[in-house]
């Protein structure tokens, strides 16, 4: 491991089970939990252990072996015909990002070749689209760290760093690689009401490899974008439309048009398993709206007077005219819309 690789894994495939870090625990606790079927890890799933497009995704494949296996050691002639109800108990468990779907229809293809115990050749799949991930971000931190050049500084928003995939990170994984050339003085990070992902995971995650980090209220994310400090904004996705436009955390679409405003430029970076070709434009992503309870706490402690009412949508929509820049393993798409997209997906 180099110096400017993650020392951070979300996602393992361990004694024969998924090895998850619990990131609701970050940062007082680091530990881990251990699960053994299909449905404990679509509850962690739902219940943000995991969190993170692509990580979900991996998590995902592992989780179908073990949906095989159990299947398998019930009724060996008919496995196939028991998995699909707890592979759309798992789909269901978080709507908006594209990558858990994709991950099990991945591995839903290899089971048409399994003949006996399906599980060498699912786990072989599941660990295939692990390491695929992990080399998409290394793609992804060159290409990104070539555009952003001489930035000095950057704001991410949430959490696309290695506790959000494979490892290594998207957003973070830029990051990651402009640091490893260099680059790249600070990284600002807003905090992430409701659910702090950005101070709870990505500060701490890009501290645990000595990156510079400055954590900001989201309210402050303007006023900064206005003092010239920062010349790039840097944010991953849960799902890119057929015409560019972007899914990802709750507070992105603001940033953009804050970033739009101020001239600073900005930049989502995603592996390809993240674009959904059959959403023609990001009106018809479905947003998980999560439960009132976030919104009312902070730290499990209420925030708000009892019985007040929230709405927590956890994403929204950031059209593709708000942005500068895909970065894909692909390749980078600049000022994207639906033409680029599909030039991109073919090449
Ligand atoms: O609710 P979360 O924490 O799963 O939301 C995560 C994000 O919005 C990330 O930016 C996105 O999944 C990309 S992770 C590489």
């Amino acid at each position: 491991m180099s110096s400017f690789d993650s020392r951070v894994q979300a996602v393992a495939w361990q004694d024969d089970g998924v090895r998850l870090l619990d990131q609701r625990r970050l940062p007082v606790e680091v530990s881990y939990l251990h699960l053994g079927t299909v449905d404990e890890v679509a509850t962690a799933i739902r219940d943000m252990v995991v969190r993170g497009a692509p990580a979900i995704g991996i998590t995902a494949a592992y989780a179908v072996v073990l949906a095989a296996r159990a299947a398998f050691k019930r009724d060996p002639d008919h496995w196939r015909d028991i998995v699909p109800a707890d592979l759309e108990r798992l789909a269901a468990a978080r709507p908006t990002a594209v990558n858990l779907a994709w991950a099990i229809h991945e591995m839903n293809a290899v089971f048409a070749r399994c003949h006996g115990d399906p599980e060498p050749q699912l786990l072989a799949r599941a660990q295939q689209i692990h390491e695929d991930d992990i080399r998409a971000n290394r793609t992804m931190g060159e290409l990104g760290c070539e555009v952003i050049a001489d930035a000095r500084a950057v704001l991410t928003h949430c959490n696309a760093g290695a506790l959000a995939t494979g490892g290594y990170g998207t957003a973070l994984g830029v990051v990651r690689s402009a640091r490893a050339r260099g680059a790249l003085e600070r990284v600002f990070v807003s905090e992430t009401r409701p659910w702090l992902q950005g101070a709870r995971l990505t500060a701490w995650e890009l501290m645990q490899d000595e990156i510079p980090v400055t954590l900001i209220a989201d309210t402050a994310a303007s006023h900064l974008l206005g003092t010239g400090q920062v010349q790039w904004v840097i944010v991953g996705a849960d799902r890119i439309a057929a015409n560019g436009d972007v899914a990802n955390k709750i507070g992105t679409c603001q940033l953009a048009i804050a970033a739009r405003y101020h001239g600073v430029r900005f930049m989502v970076a995603a592996p390809v398993s993240t674009i959904d070709c059959a959403m023609a434009n990001g009106a018809g992503i479905p947003i998980e709206e999560r439960p009132e309870r976030e919104v009312l706490a902070c730290l499990e402690r209420p925030s708000a007077p009892p019985d007040c009412t929230a709405w927590n949508p956890a994403f929204d929509i950031t059209p593709a005219a708000l942005i500068d820049v895909i970065v894909t393993e692909s390749g980078v798409v600049e000022a994207p819309d639906r033409e680029k997209i599909q030039a991109l997906l073919s090449c």
